[in-house]
Formats: structure tokens, C-alpha cells, sequence
């Protein structure tokens, strides 16, 4: 192991801080997986499930209150206020050390400091960014394990370079002989970015998001200040190869809001015979131009941090493959043989289980099984659709960029940009309605901004002018085509009309077209739509009336939603670009025009 002298001096640093009993710097061994899973079982905050099941498989249930990301606790703490913008909270960096510094006093006594030295992108390449985390979770070690490539190795290539140092701690010091808790954590916290200086602090939770801090907090939040500077993306994406029956391979990244149908979308079973779907990333994706003018992007992660409720071998069955082994499951249901189970993996419930709380569970009971936000950790190697190209430090070359959001009216199935501009305006204009995925406001139609609002680490008018900024710097012909999508609009009875999932495939293969130039759509004022018996939807039980129903937005509608959203354009003042102002002056003038 090379231990660069920066490196030591901030670990002696935080330590000092800290002040944890121990310092253990992690190899990323499997020998040590298994030994931080047994220091877990022996402090009750983990169980092994059924080898025979699920072999080499682990379970936690987390303090109730800990069960999500906490976006009202999430700071951009940039030296100005006006860079953190009107989308993030913000308070002043050196005011907030002194809060950090206070809470961080001696937070770890009792316990273990691990140090996880890992890389987002693969190991070496010059895309990848390196990242070392200090925390006192072995929890965090082991889903570390999974989501990213971390040990000793990343240390030998770190040499004496740049890392971004991540700060993490439960914020539950065991003084004066305190016993632990399975699931250690502080009513207080603070998820903390400092991007001048590209740090990360977070205090008080133990949960995804918050404390696997290589994902949002580095590959978003801290990415996309580095995006932004060297002239590349960060984005809230996955990645996904597509290849029509007659073998042509394109790749497309979509940014939907959390729990809106990355995973799903990234790894979906095609229901129309000769399509083929492979994975490259399911939730982050950083783009770059290659040297032929492309957009090229990879997937920063290692494995999946999925939604659990909903997956099922129907819904998403290369997800399901890829838990089958060598995972961790968090916030769900516990079968009397020592697997797991939660709402929506098989169509007839168990009839006995242990819910997440701990607590008996039959099918009635009054609460579900396992928390709306349950999730698993899967090395994504494991899925078994996965691209061969997925870990190419080149990246894979972008045809086509996805927006989408959960709207359960007014938001078409599917909708063509007219140019990257139009397609910049599109993404800005994302709203969707609020998921489980973070705390508080769950089914609330807010507005979330590529997808971007909770995980832009600077001035979202700025960001806007980034994707702008992107689009004039290329060869336009050279520029994937952007679309937006909606699989969430519901019919009078509040029931999706779309069957969604599989059958997704339908409109990607009207983008695949579209993107060979196939002249299979119709104007509206907001975009481009399929034409009529432009969409493949034979074999399904839709009615033409369904689909009318999936694209019907009627013009005071329309409007509507215009008039909204210049409402909310004014919140970024003079830093919202003026081709913003101009889109949607022009979508006003083709309304107006009906
Ligand atoms: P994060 O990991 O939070 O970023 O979520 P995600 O965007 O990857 O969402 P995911 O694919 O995990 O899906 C979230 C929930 O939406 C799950 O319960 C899915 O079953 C459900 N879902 C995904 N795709 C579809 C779809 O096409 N139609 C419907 N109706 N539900 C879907
Ligand atoms: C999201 O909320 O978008 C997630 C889950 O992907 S977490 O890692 O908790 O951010
Ligand atoms: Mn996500």
C-alpha cells in the first residue's frame, strides 16, 4: 500500500478530529468483506441470509428514522452564496466547518475509523476520479465494496495525486461505555459540499446517498463542479445499449428523478421479439466529447443501488439475476427461510414474514412489509445483460439523451426535441411528482431540473448555460437527439395507462427510428410525437383510445404548464439563459398560433 503524504496528513487529521479508538485502512479484500459482515451479525446490525439462497448475502434493517436521503440537511457550501444558487441550501464555509468541527469533536470514540480509497470509473483510466472515504460504518464499507472499485489498489494508482476527501460518521460516539445500537445514527445531520475546495462531510446518517458518498455526493454533486470547469458532464443517467433486429448497436443515457425507472430502463427485457437491451450504468453517467466529435460516456459506479419494491422477475428480471449472490439487502422483508422478499417481487405474498421492523408480518397487515425506499447492492458485473463495454475507459458513444419524470397528466408518452436547444429547454422543464427516495413530500409534483435539482452542486442557471454551453462547443449532426418520456400518466381511475416496464422497448424503437431519420412523427407545439401507427403497439391490450388518452394535452393545458413554468424560470433571475426565455417564447407563439 503507497500512502501518499497528503493522504496521511488528512487522515491524522480527521483522527484527531474524530478521535476513533482505531484506524483500519481498507485493502477491499474479500477476506476483510467478510470480516467487517462479522463484526455487523456480532453487533445485531446485520444477519446472513440462507446460503443456500442467496449465497454470500447480507441484511440490514435501518433506525426508522434513517431511511432516505435528507435533502432540507444537503448544503453546497460554495464561498458565495450565488453559486450554490436558488435550488441548494447553503450556508457559509467557514461557518459551517465550525458547525462540522463541532459535531465531528470526538465522534468516533469507541469506535473503528476505516479509510475506503476508491475510484469512480475504472481503475486508472483517465476518466475515473479518485475518492477516499473516512468513515466509522462497516456497514458503508461493505455497500462501498459493492458500488465502487475500492482497496489497496486504488492507493497504488493514487500515488501522491488529487483525491476527494469524504468525511463520514454515523455521529454516535460510544463514550463512557455507551453500547452500541444495530443501527447507529444522529437525529442530527448535515450532508456537507464544499465545492472550491472539492470536499465532502457528511454527519448523522448511515443510509444510501448519505453515506456511500462516491455516488451522489462525488459522481453529482462534486462532478458536476468539475464538469462544469473542465468541460464535461455529470448527470443523473443511466446508460443503455439498444440493437434493433437487423444488428445496428445504439446507446442512450436518460435522466429521470430518483425512483422514476432508471434501473428499470437500463436493464429492461424487451417485449417485442429481435430487441436487445444491454446495461452500462443504471444511475450516474459522466460524459465527454471523444476525438470524433461524439459524446462519450461511462458509468463512475460498480454496482446497483436499486429500488427493491416493484423489482420482480416480471418487472425487472436482470436485476433480480443480478441480487441472486454476493449482495446486500437493506429495508426489506426478511422470509421464514432466510430470504428476502418485499412488495411487488411475487404476485402471491408470503405468508409469514419479519418486516423491516422487526416486527411479524402477514399479508394482513396494515403497513407494508418493507419501507418504500428498501433497496439492494449488486456488483453490477453480476447483471447479466451487462454491456461488454461497460467498464471501457473510452466510454460508449451517446445517440440519444432521455428526459422523464412521473406525471400522471399533461406529460406525453414520448416527445422529440427539435434541436439541442430545445432539448436543453426540455430537461429544464422536468417536473415529477415525489418519491420515497428522499424524505418528506412523497407524491408532490415539484419541479426537478434534469433530474438535477437534488444533486447540482452549483447555480442551476449556470448549469442550464453548461448544457448550452455543451451543445455550441459541437458539430450539431454529431450531438445526440434528446426526447422526453413519460410512463406515468394515469387514466380516471389512477391507474397507469402505460403497461411501462418490457414494453418500454416500443418507444425506444420509435427513437431508434427517429434517430435513423425515419419520418414517423407529428408536430405539436411542444415537440415531435409518434404519428399515427407510428408506434409499435401491436400485441398489446391498448385501444387507439388509450393512446390518444397517453398523448392527449389539451390547449389550456398546454398553456397552463407554460405559464408555470416561466413562473418558475424567474426563481434563476439573470443567470437563466435568454435561449431558455426564447423556447419558451416560442412554445407560447405555437400554442397561441392553434
Ligand atoms: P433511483 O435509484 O432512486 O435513482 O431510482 P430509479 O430511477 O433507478 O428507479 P427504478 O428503476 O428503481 O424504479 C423505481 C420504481 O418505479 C420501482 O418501484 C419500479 O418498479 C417503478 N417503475 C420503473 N419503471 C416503471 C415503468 O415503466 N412503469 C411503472 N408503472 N413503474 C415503473
Ligand atoms: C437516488 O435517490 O437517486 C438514489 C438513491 O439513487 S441514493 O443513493 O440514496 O441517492
Ligand atoms: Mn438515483
Amino acid at each position: 500500500m503507497t500512502i501518499s503524504k497528503k493522504l496521511q496528513k488528512w487522515v491524522d487529521e480527521c483522527a484527531n478530529l474524530c478521535k476513533p479508538d482505531s484506524i483500519h485502512w481498507c485493502d477491499g479484500s474479500e477476506e476483510e468483506y467478510q470480516n467487517m459482515a462479522q463484526l455487523l451479525i456480532k453487533n445485531g446490525s446485520a444477519k446472513k441470509l440462507n446460503e443456500s439462497k442467496r449465497p454470500n448475502c447480507y441484511y440490514s434493517a435501518s433506525d426508522p428514522s434513517d431511511v432516505a436521503r435528507v435533502e432540507d440537511r444537503t448544503f453546497i457550501c460554495s464561498k458565495n452564496k450565488d453559486d450554490a444558487g436558488p435550488t441548494n441550501n447553503w450556508k457559509d464555509p467557514e461557518e459551517m466547518k465550525k458547525i462540522l468541527n463541532g459535531l465531528f469533536d470526538g465522534c468516533m470514540k469507541g469506535r473503528t475509523m476505516y479509510v475506503i480509497p476508491f475510484s469512480m470509473g475504472p481503475l486508472g483510466s483517465n476518466i475515473a476520479h479518485i475518492g477516499v472515504q473516512l468513515t466509522d460504518s462497516p456497514y458503508v464499507v461493505m455497500n462501498m465494496k459493492i458500488m465502487t472499485r475500492m482497496g489497496s489498489k486504488v492507493l497504488d494508482i493514487l500515488g501522491d495525486g488529487d483525491f476527494v476527501p469524504c468525511l463520514h460518521s454515523v455521529g454516535y460516539p460510544l463514550t463512557d461505555g455507551k453500547k452500541d445500537v444495530a443501527w447507529p445514527c444522529n437525529k442530527e445531520k448535515y450532508i456537507v459540499h464544499f465545492p472550491e475546495e472539492r470536499s465532502i462531510w457528511s454527519f448523522g446518517s448511515g443510509y444510501g446517498g448519505n453515506a456511500l458518498l462516491g455516488k451522489k455526493c462525488f459522481a453529482l454533486r462534486i462532478a458536476s463542479v468539475m464538469a462544469r470547469d473542465q468541460g464535461w458532464m455529470a448527470e443523473h443517467m443511466l446508460i443503455v445499449g439498444i440493437t434493433s433486429p437487423e444488428g445496428v448497436k445504439k446507446y442512450i443515457a436518460a435522466a429521470f428523478p430518483s425512483a422514476c425507472g432508471k434501473t428499470n430502463l437500463a436493464m429492461l427485457t424487451p417485449s417485442i421479439p429481435g430487441w436487445k437491451v444491454e446495461t452500462v450504468g443504471d444511475d450516474i453517467a459522466w460524459m465527454k466529447f471523444g476525438e470524433d466529435g461524439r459524446l462519450y460516456a461511462i458509468n463512475p459506479e460498480y454496482g446497483f443501488f436499486g429500488v427493491a419494491p416493484g423489482t420482480s422477475m416480471d418487472t425487472n428480471g436482470n436485476a433480480m439475476k443480478s441480487m441472486e449472490k454476493n449482495s446486500y439487502f437493506t429495508n426489506v422483508a426478511l422470509t421464514e427461510d432466510g430470504d428476502v422478499w418485499w412488495e411487488g417481487m411475487t404476485k402471491d405474498k408470503p405468508k409469514h414474514l419479519t418486516d423491516w421492523h422487526g416486527k411479524e408480518w402477514t399479508p394482513d397487515s396494515e403497513t407494508p412489509s418493507s419501507h418504500p425506499n428498501s433497496r439492494f447492492t449488486a456488483p453490477a458485473s453480476q447483471c447479466p445483460v451487462i454491456d461488454k463495454d461497460w467498464e471501457n475507459p473510452k466510454g460508449v458513444p451517446i445517440s440519444a439523451i432521455l428526459f422523464g419524470g412521473r406525471r400522471a397528466t399533461v406529460v406525453p408518452l414520448v416527445n422529440e426535441a427539435l434541436s439541442w436547444q430545445h432539448g436543453t429547454f426540455l430537461g429544464a422543464s422536468v417536473s415529477s411528482e415525489m418519491t420515497a427516495a428522499a424524505v418528506g413530500g412523497k407524491g408532490q409534483v415539484r419541479h426537478d431540473p434534469f433530474a438535477m435539482l437534488p444533486f447540482c452542486g452549483y447555480h442551476m442557471g449556470d448549469y442550464f448555460n453548461h448544457w448550452l454551453n455543451i451543445g455550441k462547443k459541437a458539430d450539431a449532426s454529431k450531438l445526440p437527439k434528446i426526447f422526453y418520456v413519460n410512463w406515468f400518466r394515469k387514466d380516471e381511475n389512477g391507474k397507469f395507462i402505460w403497461p411501462g416496464y418490457g414494453e418500454n422497448i416500443r418507444v425506444l424503437k420509435w427513437i431508434f427510428e427517429r434517430l435513423d431519420g425515419k419520418n414517423n412523427f407529428e408536430d405539436k407545439p411542444y415537440g415531435r410525437i409518434p404519428a399515427k401507427n407510428s408506434l409499435d403497439i401491436s400485441g398489446l391490450k391498448l385501444g387507439e383510445k388509450d393512446i390518444d388518452k397517453l398523448f392527449d394535452i389539451s390547449i389550456e393545458d398546454g398553456i397552463s404548464e407554460a405559464l408555470e413554468l416561466r413562473e418558475y424560470f424567474k426563481k434563476f433571475g439573470d443567470k437563466l439563459p435568454k435561449e431558455l426565455t426564447k423556447e419558451l417564447d416560442d412554445l407560447q407563439e405555437r400554442y397561441n398560433k392553434l
